[in-house]
């Protein structure tokens, strides 16, 4: 891309369809597959796993749409815990193609951090710079994360779907490593059950290190979730592209990416009273909420009776703070 764009999920995918555009017909498809096979098979790996600028081409147009927005719910509700914060600098670690720089540079787009993303897969850091160049600007190096990691100080460090793939050690290294660089950590895995175990292992270490959580939860208190009971995950919706057609077949416009996240921060921050953590159910003249709150998990019934409430719990979407905030004390 040459024009000068901003950093929205529109301006990625029409960044990614470029590329998309010079690989032979059907070689993203079959890289995709490829790809899908070799992340369901046992990871870590002790090499990259994307090796070409064709895999690396088709992996970003499969999937960076999806994290990119994953990313983007954990920094919306970061911002919303601290609105008058702004990062200035940020390292994205284990970055590839830059999905989460994308997405930083579209929460903060008045003034986007200066963006340093770290992997160790060239190819990757490539694609990521065509990609991002006229967007936002950011230094793409090659760095393997391990013991020997050093990054350097930020004011943010995101840490996107990269935990699964890294040994027990090098994923302890690593919020080690981040919790000492950086004033606010976000780190974002797939919103599945070991996925939701990682994110409270590094959650758990970032407060030993004497960070705030503050997002999705209200509080920096244990995590009252029952181990093996259930996970705490969201969900973002995401534009099929094409290619998700080809690949997976099926006719709906969208998918869900399910995601589970953390952002903690080292300065002061109101997290959400309560979160909303299911997707809402709507019965007749009245909203079920299941929440995540300063006392545990809950419930909550809105109804008609409730007033100007009932139509925002109506609005009210899963991931949401919940009640919003100009109801807080009308309660
Ligand atoms: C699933 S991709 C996620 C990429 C990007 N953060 C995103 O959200 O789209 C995982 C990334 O971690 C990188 N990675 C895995 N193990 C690594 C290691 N030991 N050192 C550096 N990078 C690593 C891979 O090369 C890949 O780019």
């Amino acid at each position: 891309m040459n024009a000068v764009s901003s950093a929205s999920a529109d301006s990625l995918r029409a960044a990614l369809a470029a590329v998309l555009d010079g690989l032979p017909p059907n070689r993203a498809a079959q890289a995709v597959e490829r790809l899908i096979a070799n992340y369901r098979g046992t990871t870590p790996t002790d090499a990259p796993v994307l090796r070409d600028r064709s895999d690396v081409a088709a992996y970003a147009a499969y999937r960076m749409p999806a994290t990119f927005e994953a990313v983007r719910g954990a920094l919306d509700a970061l911002r919303a815990a601290a609105p008058d914060w702004e990062p200035r600098t940020h390292t994205d670690v284990g970055g590839g193609t830059g999905a989460a720089s994308w997405a930083v540079a579209e929460a903060w787009e008045e003034a986007p951090p200066r963006t340093t993303v770290l992997d160790w897969a060239e190819p990757a850091l490539a694609l990521g710079r065509e990609l991002a160049a006229g967007v936002f600007d950011a230094e793409w190096r090659r760095e393997r994360i391990g013991a020997a990691l050093s990054l350097p100080e930020a004011d943010l460090v995101t840490v996107s779907y990269v935990l699964k793939e890294l040994t027990e050690a090098d994923r302890t290294a690593l919020v080690a490593e981040a919790a000492r660089a950086a004033q606010a950590v976000v780190i974002v895995e797939p919103g599945t059950p070991d996925g939701y175990e990682r994110i409270i292992a590094a959650r758990t270490r970032l407060i030993d290190a004497g960070f705030t959580v503050a997002a999705p939860c209200p509080h920096s208190g244990a995590c009252p979730i029952v181990p093996g009971t259930d996970w705490c995950h969201f969900s973002a919706r995401v534009s099929r592209s094409s290619l998700h057609r080809k690949v997976k077949g099926g006719s709906l416009p969208y998918e869900d990416e399910k995601f589970a996240y953390v952002a903690a921060v080292r300065f002061p921050v109101t997290p959400a009273p309560s979160r909303v953590i299911r997707r809402p159910q709507i019965r007749k003249g009245q909203v079920l909420l299941e929440l995540c709150g300063p006392e545990g998990l809950g419930r909550d019934t809105v109804t008609k009776r409730h007033g100007p409430l009932y139509k925002q719990a109506r609005d009210a979407e899963w991931g949401d703070s919940w009640p919003p905030e100009e109801e807080l004390g009308d309660r």
